[in-house]
């Protein structure tokens, strides 16, 4: 199956894809993650994307393309894949609708991920991360088994440098003006299934759960 997790920056896509995978057999694809390490690694792409991340803005539509359009011809992505944070243009959107349309696939359901925004200082200012994997957690909601330490590889956890009020306010206006066209897009499609995602996660994987 092709599933596309959306919505505003925090709203648990990251959280829930893992799950969402190991039920349904797919590769976990998050743009995010993967600008992360390309920034990391200091390549070409992670160069050229450490501004636009770093403020809050969106990253050129040409690099993220490229990245997925390479991404998406892995053997283990054969039996579909779980985009997380792409598409996030209608332009993305568009190009990916090429993308699969030569591999005669489809998308199957966009889960949109609704919070309030209010609700997501909370969860971004207490996320912690472990790079490697993308794993997160969540001082107040989702610690780890040892502070600072990653349940599964007992390495270090990191902060985001995007996660402070400040830069938050220019991902959410990049989420409301960019990406909210994206899911009218969809939903024009039939494709949408709204998460109400101001729950707890486990309820959040049960509806989740109930729509696939
Ligand atoms: P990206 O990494 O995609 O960031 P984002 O969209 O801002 O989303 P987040 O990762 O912040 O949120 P999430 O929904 O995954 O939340 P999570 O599950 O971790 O992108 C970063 C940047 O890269 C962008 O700003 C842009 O510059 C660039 N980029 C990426 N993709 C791009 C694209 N396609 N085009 C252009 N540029 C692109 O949860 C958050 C926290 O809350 C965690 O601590 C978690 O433990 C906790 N939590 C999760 N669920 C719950 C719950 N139900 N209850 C309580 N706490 C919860
Ligand atoms: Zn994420």
């Amino acid at each position: 199956a092709i599933i596309i997790n959306t919505g505003p920056p925090g709203c648990g896509k990251g959280t829930q894809a893992p799950k969402i995978k190991s039920e349904h057999c797919l590769c976990h694809l998050a743009t995010g993650d993967m600008l992360r390490a390309a920034v990391a690694a200091k390549t070409p792409n992670g160069l050229a994307a450490k501004k636009a991340m770093e403020s809050g803005g969106l990253v050129s539509d040409e690099i993220v393309v490229g990245i997925i359009s390479e991404a998406v011809k892995k053997p283990e992505c054969k039996t579909g894949f779980i985009l997380d944070g792409f598409p996030r243009t209608v332009v993305q959107a568009e190009k990916l609708d090429e993308m699969l349309k030569k591999q005669g696939t489809k998308i199957d359901t966009v889960l949109d991920f609704n919070i309030p925004d209010e609700v997501l200082v909370e969860r971004v200012e207490g996320r912690w991360i472990h790079a490697a994997s993308g794993r997160s957690y969540h001082t107040k909601f989702a610690p780890p088994k040892v502070p600072g330490k990653d349940d599964i590889t007992g390495e270090d956890l990191m902060k985001r440098k995007d996660d402070n009020a400040e830069t938050l306010k220019s991902r959410l206006d990049a989420f409301h003006k960019q990406t909210q066209p994206v899911i009218d897009y969809y939903s024009k499609l039939k494709k949408v299934t709204t998460v109400v995602a101001n729950k707890p996660a486990s309820d959040v994987e049960k509806q989740i759960r109930n729509a696939l």
